[in-house]
Formats: structure tokens, C-alpha cells, sequence
């Protein structure tokens, strides 16, 4: 069994495209492995939002991924701040980081240029924190997307040095979790990659029928198929992957014949698209607005994570303290 972990950024809202990416994985993953997935409030403050949003974008996340499937008696599903052994680890490992290679990181420069005004220290040092995210349950396996690639590995720098440099064989090099096949990419509605990739492509859970309705009524297309069994372009395949994933198969099969005819009508295409996705989306929408209003459901999950993710944190703090020389008079 694999120990898997995943932080989550706090801010943003789930699309399809999350959902059918890492979200359906999660939920499948956490009954196989020893999975722990939580919400990335300290990495927030690098922003520095207002104490108001702090807890309320943890709220509505936490809202989210627990309405899409995630189920906390099967994984630890935990807020970061709830775990003060995290912050300690990553005191111990700031000590063996060191300036120039937390500057040479990709996701460094590209804040310095985003916010010029605000190149705080906990930019600097934001793969020290991912990395005792992940070193304090000795992870093994780390899904993240390609910009988080290079903070993985520097995750893996740390746990080398560390075992080298106190002779020990304690961490584990946590490696990429790849979901291979069952990563499933949701294009954008406007022809421009993937979901979420700009704003304004994106298809959110919490998103109403109405909205959703218009979002896709607008999805770019192109003037229609002039042969019979011409190759989709790439917007109108877009329109035909996210009905793969919402629709019933007689209904693809229905628009792709119609489209290799070329008869078909892309106005009706977008009308049963957005039907199909109100369907999906729906049941998770509500359950999303009922477990935001339920206090006491939020606070019995965060507090039987925080609990689960500290019993493994205090374990692996006890080891390194006494690894680094920390000893009791
Ligand atoms: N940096 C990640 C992101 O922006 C979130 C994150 C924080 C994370 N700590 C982590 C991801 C540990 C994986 C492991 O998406």
C-alpha cells in the first residue's frame, strides 16, 4: 500500500475539469492506499488574504471536495494549520535549504513577477513547506500537476540530504503519482486548452443552470463539417470530450452520426450538452450549498482529520527530533 498525499490549494472553485481530473481519482484512490489530502491555508498567506477569506476559501474547498466524494473515514482529509507539526518540520528543513536553489525555482520567478510588491520569504521558502507536507507522513507517492513538478523534486533534495547528512535511511523519495489513463483532460469551452487554463472556460460545480446554460450556449464552433467523416477540429472536439464524459453513450453516438452525416446542428448539440452537464453537476451543487451551511458536519470531519494526520505527524516529528540530536534532560 502506498502512501499517497495531495495538498490542495485553497483558493478557487472545483470545475469539470478538476473534477474528472484529479478529483474522480482521489475518490477512487483513498479506499486502495493510505491517502491524505488537505487544504493548503498556510501557502495561502504567501498572498496575504483577509482573515475573513482565509477561513472562508478553506470552507468552501473543504465543502467541495467532501460534496464530490471525498470521504473522511476513508482517507485523512485535514487543514494544514490544524497540524502544528508541519510548521516545526519545516523550521528543521528552512536549516539544510538554501538561498540560491529556493531562488532557481520556476514557481519562485514567476511570483516575483506576479506580485513584484509583495517577495516575501515565505515565497522563497514555499517548496521547504510543500516538502514537510510531504515528509511528515513519509509519503511515497505525490500526484501534481506539471508546475508543481520541480517542487516535488526539490522535496526529494531535502529528504536525501537529510538522510545523508545524519547517516540515516529515514525519508522517503517521494515520487509523481501519475494517473496514466485515468487522467481524463476537460478542454476549455473556448478553444484554448485545457479547463481552467483561462479564465472564463471553465464549467464550475457550484455553477447554476442558468450560468451554465449560457457558458456553454457560447462555446466557440466553427461553420459546420463540409465532408462526410471529416476529422472534428479541435473546438468542436473539445464540445464532443466533455459529452463523453456527462452524457449517455447513444447520445455521442447520436451527435457524432449526425456529424458525419454533416447534419448536424451544433445549437442543439450545445442544448443537450448543457442538460447533461445540469445533470451531472446538480447533485453535487446542492450537496456543496448543504454541507457549507452544516457547521457541525465541517467541524467533526476537519476535527477527525486533524486528529488522524497528528497521530502520523507527531510520530514522524518524534523520529527527526531525535535524529537532528534533540534530547530530553
Ligand atoms: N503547491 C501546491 C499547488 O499549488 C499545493 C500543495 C501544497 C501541495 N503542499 C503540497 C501539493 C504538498 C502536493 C503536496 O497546487
Amino acid at each position: 500500500m502506498e502512501t499517497i498525499l495531495s495538498g490542495i490549494r485553497s483558493t478557487g472553485n472545483l470545475h469539470l475539469g478538476n473534477y474528472f481530473g484529479a478529483v474522480k481519482n482521489f475518490v477512487k484512490m483513498q479506499h486502495e492506499n493510505n491517502c491524505y489530502f488537505f487544504i493548503a491555508d498556510y501557502h495561502s498567506l504567501t498572498t496575504h488574504p483577509t482573515p475573513e477569506d482565509l477561513h472562508n476559501n478553506v470552507r468552501k474547498v473543504l465543502a467541495e471536495y467532501l460534496a464530490s466524494g471525498l470521504d473522511p473515514e476513508a482517507a485523512t482529509l485535514y487543514v494544514q494549520s490544524d497540524v502544528p507539526e508541519i510548521p516545526e518540520l519545516y523550521l528543521l528543513l528552512n536549516m539544510n535549504s538554501y538561498i540560491g536553489e529556493l531562488e532557481r525555482t520556476t514557481t519562485f520567478k514567476d511570483k516575483i513577477r506576479t506580485q513584484p510588491d509583495n517577495v516575501n520569504a515565505g515565497l522563497l521558502t514555499y517548496p521547504v513547506l510543500m516538502a514537510a507536507d510531504i515528509l511528515i507522513h513519509n509519503a511515497t507517492k505525490v500526484p501534481v500537476g506539471k508546475d508543481q513538478e520541480q517542487n516535488l523534486e526539490m522535496a526529494r533534495k531535502f529528504a536525501k540530504r537529510f538522510n545523508h547528512m545524519y547517516q540515516v535511511d529515514y525519508f522517503n523519495e517521494p515520487v509523481a503519482y501519475n494517473f496514466g489513463e485515468n487522467l481524463v483532460k476537460i478542454p476549455g469551452l473556448d478553444g484554448d486548452g485545457k479547463m481552467g487554463k483561462s479564465t472564463g472556460n471553465g464549467i464550475y460545480l457550484v455553477d447554476d443552470p442558468k450560468n451554465i446554460r449560457k457558458k456553454v450556449m457560447k462555446a466557440k464552433t466553427d461553420a459546420g463539417p463540409t465532408e462526410m467523416n471529416q476529422t472534428k477540429p479541435e473546438v468542436i472536439q473539445n464540445l464532443f470530450t466533455i459529452m463523453d464524459v456527462v452524457s449517455a453513450s447513444d447520445t455521442v453516438s447520436h451527435f457524432n452520426d449526425k456529424y458525419n452525416g454533416c447534419e448536424i446542428r451544433y445549437g442543439d448539440l450545445k442544448k443537450q450538452l448543457a442538460e447533461d452537464i445540469i445533470a451531472f453537476t446538480s447533485p453535487i451543487r446542492e450537496r456543496i450549498l448543504d454541507i457549507e451551511k452544516n457547521d457541525e458536519y465541517l467541524r467533526t470531519v476537519v476535527k477527525m482529520g486533524a486528529e488522524k494526520a497528528r497521530a502520523s505527524a507527531a510520530k514522524t516529528l518524534k523520529d527527526v527530533r531525535e535524529i537532528i540530536g534533540f534530547k530530553p534532560f
